[in-house]
Parts: structure tokens; C-alpha cells; sequence
């Protein structure tokens, strides 16, 4: 059995070995706002953050999250970030926007005071086939607006 601390809530889980967080999140606990497209760790559609810091949660096996505190889209409802994208209309399709937020509210806890070239290479982790970069990152420069 795990407890895993997720959103500020605790959660026990049973997963198998080799189980990731994502297929936790998703299949065990219906937090299903984390999404997973490439499930290779290239894409950053899976992104949570472990103790504040951008993770991949489809390449993170759930057993090595231990003690750290797990946040995903749904704890994250609240944030200026998700007016901001949507004031900028910063997605298409929105399968890759819950990672786009997760990193960037890691992205501008860590730097409030920002530049669009910081927010691209901060960001790069994060793809959108869309092709929404103008405006995520318009997004992002505005969320205190
Ligand atoms: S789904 Fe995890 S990086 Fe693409
Ligand atoms: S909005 Fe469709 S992938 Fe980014």
C-alpha cells in the first residue's frame, strides 16, 4: 500500500510494480486532467509537479514518488494561469493545456517577473500540436493581468 499526497489531500493506493503516476492519477484515483499522448516522456502532455518541480508523470514509476507533495491540473483550478489562457485563447484542442499550465505555474512561482524568451525556453518541454505557442506564451506573460 502507498499514500501518496496529492492536490493537499492523502490517497492510498495499491498499485502493481512498475505502475506509473500517471496510470495512478488517472486510472486509480479519476484525476483525469493529467493526460498522456506520447507516454514516453517526450511530449510533457503527463506533467504534474512533485514538491513544485515539472515532472513527467508517464515516465515516473508511482512507487519512487515517496513523501513528495504531487499536484496536477485539478489542484491548480484556481490559478490566474487559467483565466490568463483563457483570456489569451491559448488553445485549440486543449489536450496538451493541463501541462502547459502545470509547468508554467512551476514556471512563474519559481520567476514572476518574466520574458518571452524565458517563458520558450522554459516551456520547451511542453509540445502542442496545435500549434498555440504564441498564445501560451501570451498567456503566461499576462497571468497577473
Ligand atoms: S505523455 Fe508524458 S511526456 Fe508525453
Ligand atoms: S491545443 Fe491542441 S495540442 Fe495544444
Amino acid at each position: 500500500m502507498l499514500e501518496l499526497k496529492i492536490n493537499g489531500g492523502t490517497y492510498e493506493v495499491d498499485p502493481p510494480v512498475g505502475q506509473t503516476l500517471a496510470e495512478t492519477l488517472r486510472g486509480d484515483l479519476g484525476l483525469t486532467g493529467t493526460k498522456v499522448a506520447c507516454g514516453e516522456g517526450h511530449c510533457g502532455a503527463c506533467t504534474v509537479q512533485l514538491d513544485g518541480v515539472p515532472a513527467l508523470s508517464c515516465i515516473t514509476l508511482v512507487h519512487t514518488v515517496g513523501e513528495r507533495e504531487v499536484t496536477t491540473i485539478e489542484g491548480l483550478r484556481d490559478h490566474p494561469l487559467v483565466d490568463a489562457f483563457v483570456r489569451a485563447d491559448a488553445l485549440q484542442c486543449g489536450f496538451c493545456t493541463p501541462g502547459q499550465i502545470v509547468s508554467a505555474a512551476a514556471l512563474v512561482e519559481a520567476e514572476p517577473e518574466l520574458t518571452a524568451e524565458r517563458v520558450r525556453h522554459a516551456m520547451a518541454g511542453n509540445l502542442c500540436r496545435c500549434g498555440a505557442y504564441p498564445r501560451i506564451e501570451e498567456a503566461i506573460l499576462s497571468w497577473r493581468d
